[in-house]
């Protein structure tokens, strides 16, 4: 039986059905899902009951793997394995994270709008995030296409855009929400990197805004005009009508393509109800300034 692929919204998001991602997947299967995944940029599948290993696994079929930002920190026990990102609210035994643990608050940052990773050199091409457990109210994920976005820019804002470069720090969109405790070792691991502000994709050939809370100058721009460009461009693409919202159920996976969409996490009651969330991220196949053709150079 070939995996069947239903629409949740016209053009963005989509269910995959009739498949186990525990089992090794047919070479049709990973193909539909893959030109699944270039039309709609966010795919749901429900009912996914597998170890960590085959999470992993599912990942490789889109690129190498990426490594937890949380393990840069050496006074940190983490709960899951290096490849995993763990974005739920406990700690390595299972508890929830009190109010001021330190990772909790870093954790906060995933409220903001952005896309994973664009504060890495090569960043995400997309992420797998799968549901252990999941609060009754609240912590649903929100999903914004910056490919709709971009195409429904004013010509004149496209042109502008056109060739600016970004940088993104993880450091910046930290910085919103008052964080700052980074040691020595995280600050050079999370040094700005540049981004282009919109990119081509190659599979689909459509032209996307690629912006984040992590983004904050731009090259070339004073910086009070950059911060109110990327502010401007974040509510432009985070307007209702490209936002998909999902609503967990336990066993979902939900995969994004990390190059053309921004998702945040909703509040829920963190203290009182647990959120097992893991993540698996695949990069893309290099830097976006050289994927757009653009000479960049180093700061
Ligand atoms: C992530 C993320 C938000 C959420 O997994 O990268 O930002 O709702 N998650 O858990
Ligand atoms: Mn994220």
């Amino acid at each position: 039986m070939a995996v069947t692929v239903q629409s949740i919204t016209p053009t963005f998001a989509a269910e995959v059905g009739d498949v186990d991602l525990g089992q090794p997947l047919s070479s049709d299967d990973l193909a539909a899902i893959r030109a699944a995944f270039t039309q709609y940029a966010v795919l749901v599948f429900p009912d996914q009951t597998f170890s960590d290993e085959s999470h992993l696994d599912f990942a490789r079929h889109f690129g190498p793997l990426e490594t937890s930002i949380l393990g840069v920190r050496t006074d940190h026990k983490m709960r899951l394995a290096a490849h995993m990102a763990d974005v739920g609210n406990l700690d390595a035994d299972n508890r929830i994270l009190a109010k001021d643990d330190r990772v909790r608050l870093y954790q906060l940052g995933n409220r903001l709008w952005h896309t994973d990773s664009s504060f890495k050199r090569v960043p995400a091409y997309c992420s797998i995030l799968h549901g252990r457990s999941i609060p009754p109210i609240g912590g649903q994920t929100e999903f914004a296409d910056l490919r709709a976005a971009y195409d429904a820019l004013p010509e004149a804002t496209k042109r502008r855009i056109d060739g600016l470069v970004a940088e993104h720090s993880l450091m910046t969109s930290r910085a919103k929400l008052g964080f700052t405790d980074f040691d020595s070792a995280e600050r050079e691991a999370l040094r700005p990197v540049p981004q282009v502000l919109a990119r081509r994709l190659p599979d689909s050939g459509r032209m996307s805004l690629y912006i984040a809370s992590h983004a904050g100058a731009i090259r070339g721009m004073a910086d009070d005009e950059a911060k109110a460009l990327i502010d401007a461009l974040i509510a432009h693409a985070t307007q209702r009508q490209f936002v998909y919202g999902h609503r967990w159920r336990v066993n979902d996976l939900v995969m994004w393509d990390d190059r053309c969409t921004m998702h945040r996490g909703m509040d829920f009651d963190d203290q009182r109800y647990k959120r097992d969330m893991r993540r698996a991220t695949a990069s893309d196949v290099g830097p976006t300034c050289e994927q757009m053709g653009l000479a960049v150079a180093a700061e």
